[in-house]
């Protein structure tokens, strides 16, 4: 007999996650027969908890934090854009029981700009703030975009400019000290982790013009603290990541089904009820 295909997001916390009902929507919407479920894996527990999935029905996994590391060291084979992120958010079990790792999260912020925001990249100025493992995730992807530039800043300097050295290969990067930033940019990028803590990278609001755009990786109910402070300074428009949280889970869903979901669809019901909460 048949059995019903598992997927499912492993992370520590996991409780918040919107996964299990962005596939779940996803699934009905493209009539495939499939349970995704949350995943809530010990700090020690990686390697055995994915092990055990895939013995089973399981065929895919979504991975966050704090293990997109581990799973990135745990797959049999790695796509060229999650060998250049380190980091793997999407596990697909092939035919052959060997286990494939992507990354989605470049292709789901860029499609949520240049697709759903009509905000283009190319040949724009591009400034990205941080350079932990969020904006990795995205940089590969974004220069594949050809912008002019994408200049890189962090809190800490060297991070970045080990970052811009690592990606030159790729596209125009280089890192600039948040002190030296000065003049405006097309569209910003805010990677860094500063909303969850109420906080703002500390840049100069020359950065923001009229015909700046301006995507907070985070989201919210409420604008972010970045957002708010880019339309107080003048920006053309400021928006956040719910949008790009549904265009990964859309991707890694094609992944896994070979079909595409209608993720603005998705996406609308979700900020309805993120704004009812
Ligand atoms: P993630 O996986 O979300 O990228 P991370 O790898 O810990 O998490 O990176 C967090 C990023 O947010 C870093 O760029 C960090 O700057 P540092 O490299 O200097 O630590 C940045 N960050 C966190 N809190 C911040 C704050 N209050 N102001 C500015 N940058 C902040």
């Amino acid at each position: 007999m048949a059995t019903t295909d598992l997927y499912a997001v492993m992370g520590n916390p996991i409780n918040h996650s919107k996964s299990p009902q962005i596939h779940t929507q996803f699934a009905e919407q493209t009539k495939q027969d499939l349970v995704y479920s949350a995943m809530l894996v010990p700090v020690d527990g990686f390697n055995s908890a994915v092990r055990d999935f895939f013995k089973g029905s399981g065929r895919g996994l979504n991975i966050t934090v704090p293990f997109k590391e581990d799973a990135f060291a745990y797959v049999d084979q790695l796509s060229e854009r999650a060998q250049t992120a380190k980091a793997v958010n999407t596990l697909i079990r092939q035919a052959d029981g060997s286990v494939m790792g992507d990354n989605t999260d470049g292709a789901g912020i860029v499609r949520d700009l240049t697709v759903n925001l009509k905000v283009a990249l190319k040949g724009r100025r591009v400034l990205i703030l941080g350079a932990g493992g969020a904006v990795r995730g995205v940089l590969k992807p974004v220069l594949d975009e050809q912008p002019t530039e994408v200049v890189i800043a962090n809190r800490t300097f060297e991070k970045a400019r080990a970052l811009a050295d690592d990606f030159a290969q790729f596209g125009a990067i280089r890192a600039q000290r948040f002190e030296d930033l000065s003049d405006s940019f097309d569209v910003i990028i805010n990677g860094t982790s500063a909303s969850l803590q109420g906080d703002l990278p500390p840049i100069s609001a020359q950065v923001i013009g009229s015909h700046t755009h301006v995507y907070d990786m985070m989201y919210g109910k409420e604008p972010t603290p970045f957002m708010q402070w880019a339309k107080q300074h003048g920006a053309a428009a400021a928006y956040d990541g719910l949008g790009m949280l549904v265009e990964q889970a859309a991707e890694s869903f094609y992944l896994w089904r070979g079909v595409r979901p209608d993720s603005v669809a998705v996406l609308n019901a979700l900020r309805a009820r993120l704004m009812a909460q």
